[in-house]
């Protein structure tokens, strides 16, 4: 990755971001913008606004970094993220864990929305990943080794830290929501699968299949960042379904599931 890419985005956010180290930062997938309800919003700058980042392209992914306060802790709350699939590079990918890798934030919360692989799941399930499998076969650190970018050949063997795994299952038994784990499969979209590549996943061990977050969370990590990631089941996946899938009840689906995830994450951010 181009670490110009990096310098030019990062000088175009508020000095704010950058006065105190930021606690955790938020990335809140297809639509989730909505969710999070921070005691005070510090600053915020349009993904527009944002030499490399632009406006995102997919319908219902805002475009809007945010600094603001949780329980007095200061979050860094990226509403919408650039998937591999848009063509844009993995720089603009990797840019919430490059910030915040830059505002010294030491935490990582990712969000998104899955088909569901594993039998047992259901529309509206939310799921706290517990491992990945990159089906892609590439990501961001092919390239040249950065230093600050963690080391040659960076250990993958805990991504999604036990510690914010336990904290996240405590916060939603405090807050009454039923939340399984499970692995992730990245695939690279923007098609979604073939029933045959669902089984094949099945096969691998995979529970969820989605289009993001498998990038930035081994960015991250190899950063140092302690990273998780939380799911919504917004369909079933090709071929568990009988419906074709559709972006559109992607969306819907995520509305419905704005309150369950809301408390989860707001009831996490008090905790973390
Ligand atoms: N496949 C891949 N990505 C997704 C899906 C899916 O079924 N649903 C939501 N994101």
């Amino acid at each position: 990755m181009d670490i110009e890419f990096f310098n030019k985005a990062a000088a175009a956010l508020p000095d704010s971001f950058f006065e105190k180290p930021v606690e955790i930062g938020v990335v809140l997938g297809s639509g989730w913008g909505a969710a999070l309800k921070p005691d005070r919003v510090l600053a915020r700058v349009s993904y527009a606004d944002i030499p490399g980042l632009g406006a995102t392209a997919v319908q219902g992914h805002a475009g809007e970094l945010s600094l603001c306060e949780f329980a007095g802790k200061r979050v860094a709350c990226f509403a919408g993220r650039r998937h591999w699939y848009e063509g844009v590079g993995w720089e603009a990918v990797c840019v919430a864990p490059e910030f915040l890798r830059r505002m010294g934030a030491p935490k990582m919360l990712l969000t998104n929305a899955v088909g569901g692989i594993n039998p047992m799941l259901r529309p509206g399930d939310l799921v706290i990943i517990s491992d990945h499998i990159n089906t892609v076969g590439i990501n961001p650190l092919i390239g040249p080794n950065r230093p600050e970018w963690g080391e040659r050949f960076p250990d993958m063997s805990e991504v999604y830290s036990r510690r914010m795994r336990q904290l996240l299952h405590e916060t939603a038994n405090a807050c009454g929501i039923e939340v399984g784990e499970g692995v992730y499969a990245f695939t690279s979209g923007p098609v979604f699968e073939t029933p045959a590549e669902i089984r094949a996943y099945r096969a691998m061990g995979g529970d969820v299949v989605g289009m993001s977050t498998v990038p930035e969370a081994l960015f991250g990590r190899a950063c140092g960042l302690e990273v998780a990631a939380v799911s919504m089941v917004s369909n079933l996946a090709a071929g568990i379904s009988r419906d074709p899938i559709r972006h559109v009840d992607v969306l819907q689906a995520t509305r419905s599931a704005m309150g369950q995830m809301g408390k989860l994450l707001n009831g996490f951010l008090e905790r973390v």
